[in-house]
């Protein structure tokens, strides 16, 4: 990634460059803070950690940010710092999500090929990823994951008029699409997994909240929403 220093009208301060499907994604949470209110949120390959930054800022459950690569997420907990949020140490070895703490997020590194047993019973509701599937190789091990922790999330019993609607466990996984082979490959490796997948429809699309970024070419990054069969 090309390092660089950005400011976004948001008023969140980062080093290094998002990357453009993690600024859609970013634009997203803006928009639908309804989604990530009070839930546990996990992300994979977070990268510089704008998600988590706005996550924090709307205010959502725990959440853990995530990154296979130890570089990174020095970077990531950098950023946190300089906006202001506060960072819970991975010291306890059984601290995951289902801890209770006062501190709300955490960064530890998650490589998707090594799923250790305690990752695997992580009771996250909401799993977010963006620029993830630009490699075709990163799409078994991704979806291996997706697979892995969506059918372990507790169900949340929503406050709407209807008693006992729950709502599942849900990864947004956002994709600017470089090359179709690989959207559709990674589409037939999540429906392989037995996981069912689609794509955020048009009256969900994020409003244009990231002003600052002229070169962002929205139309061409597309956001999947992926559960693990229920019924
Ligand atoms: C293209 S960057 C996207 C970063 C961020 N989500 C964004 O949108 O700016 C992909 C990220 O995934 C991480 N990554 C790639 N392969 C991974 C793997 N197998 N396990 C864990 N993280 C991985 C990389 O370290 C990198 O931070």
């Amino acid at each position: 990634m090309a390092c660089m220093s950005c400011t976004l009208s948001i008023c969140c301060h980062l080093r290094c460059s998002t990357w453009p499907a993690g600024l859609l994604l970013s634009e997203f949470v803006l928009s639908h803070p309804e989604l990530f209110f009070g839930k546990n949120c996990l992300e994979v390959g977070a990268g510089t950690g704008m998600v988590g930054v706005l996550l924090a800022r709307i205010g959502t459950g725990k959440i853990m940010l995530t990154d296979g690569s130890l570089a990174t997420l020095a970077n990531l907990k950098n950023n946190l710092s300089i906006n202001n949020v506060e960072v819970e140490e991975a010291q306890q070895a059984n601290s995951d999500l289902n801890t209770h703490s006062s501190t709300r997020v955490e960064c530890r590194q998650l490589t998707w090929e090594t799923l250790f047993d305690k990752e695997r019973n992580l009771d996250c509701n909401v799993i977010l990823g963006a620029d993830l599937i630009y490699d075709p190789l990163n799409i078994p091990p991704l979806v291996n994951l997706l697979a892995s922790l969506l059918p372990v999330g507790r169900p949340i019993r929503t406050n709407g008029l209807e008693q006992n609607v729950y709502e599942y466990p849900v990864a947004f996984i956002a994709s600017a699409i470089r090359n179709p082979d690989t959207l559709v490959y990674f589409v037939e490796t999540v429906r392989k997994a037995g996981l069912k997948m689609a794509e955020v429809g048009e009256t969900m699309r994020p409003a244009i909240c990231l002003t600052g970024i002229s070169d962002l070419d929205r139309s061409t990054i597309l956001i999947h929403k992926i559960q693990a069969w229920k019924d």
